[in-house]
């Protein structure tokens, strides 16, 4: 029955209860038509600086693929083997319909938190695309999320992330909330420092890079971060 339903078809029920507002990317058919909008941003963005990582015979795992935009890009970029992990098991049923749809086969799909649930694998490559913003902050999940992260990387990290926040007027939170939760060092005139957090948490063992404007400040619209593992010498 399901064979002679279009890929339209199949993913509406799926989108309806998922809700439009949290489909992230557009989700194409096979033939590049265009069948539902994302409401994600910054995708140029994130595209220039994700096309400059090596996909080729890495293993990389997807951290909230929601439909596995990313997860299918690294597939088709020559990952050995990608896994896209989502908390929402419809979402996973959306993204399943769609790998049997684009006959991509390198790629797999799990329902998991991959913050607090078990995830037991690592990879040469971790993406965590969009996932890391206000409510993540927030409900204070900033610490154990960026844990996770970099047990889980074996070689390099990709995420997308606002390097600071306004504390009241973005965040909505007051500064000794955020001091005493992320550190002191990290709150200055107001405003939360997520990059700085971030830098010290990876620590002197991963080379970031994060594109910088022209004065050579990061900018503080949602951007992306590489971190690369640096080789371990050994005396
Ligand atoms: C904002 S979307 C980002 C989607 C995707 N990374 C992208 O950029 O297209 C966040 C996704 O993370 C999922 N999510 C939220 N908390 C999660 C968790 N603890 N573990 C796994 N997935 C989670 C949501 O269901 C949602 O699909």
């Amino acid at each position: 029955m399901i064979e002679n339903m279009t890929l339209q078809q199949q993913l509406e029920p799926i989108i309806r209860k998922v809700g439009p507002e949290n489909i992230w990317r557009p989700i194409h058919d096979r033939n590049d038509h265009l069948l539902f909008e994302g409401v994600g941003h910054y995708t140029g963005t994130i595209q220039k600086a994700l096309n400059t990582l090596n996909f080729s015979r890495k293993s990389v795992v997807d951290l909230g693929c929601n439909f596995g935009f990313y997860s299918f890009y690294a597939a088709q970029k020559g990952a050995a083997r990608v896994v896209g992990i989502d908390s929402d098991p419809d979402v996973i049923r959306g993204c399943r319909i769609l790998a049997r749809h684009y006959r991509i086969t390198n790629v797999e799909f799990r329902v998991a938190d991959f913050i607090f649930g078990d995830v037991p694998d690592t990879y040469d490559i971790a993406l965590m695309v969009d996932f890391i913003g206000k409510n993540v902050i927030r409900k204070e999940k900033l610490l154990p999320c960026l844990s996770r992260l970099m047990k889980i990387a074996r070689q390099c990290i990709f995420m997308s992330i606002i390097p600071e926040y306004d504390i009241h007027r973005v965040l909505k939170l007051a500064p000794d909330w955020v001091a005493a939760r992320y550190g002191a060092p990290f709150v200055q005139n107001e405003r939360f420092r997520l990059i700085g957090l971030v830098q010290s948490l990876l620590g002197e063992s991963w080379e970031i890079s994060i594109p910088c404007d022209k004065g050579g400040r990061p900018q503080v619209t949602k951007h992306p971060l590489t971190a690369v593992k640096k080789p371990l010498i050994l005396l």
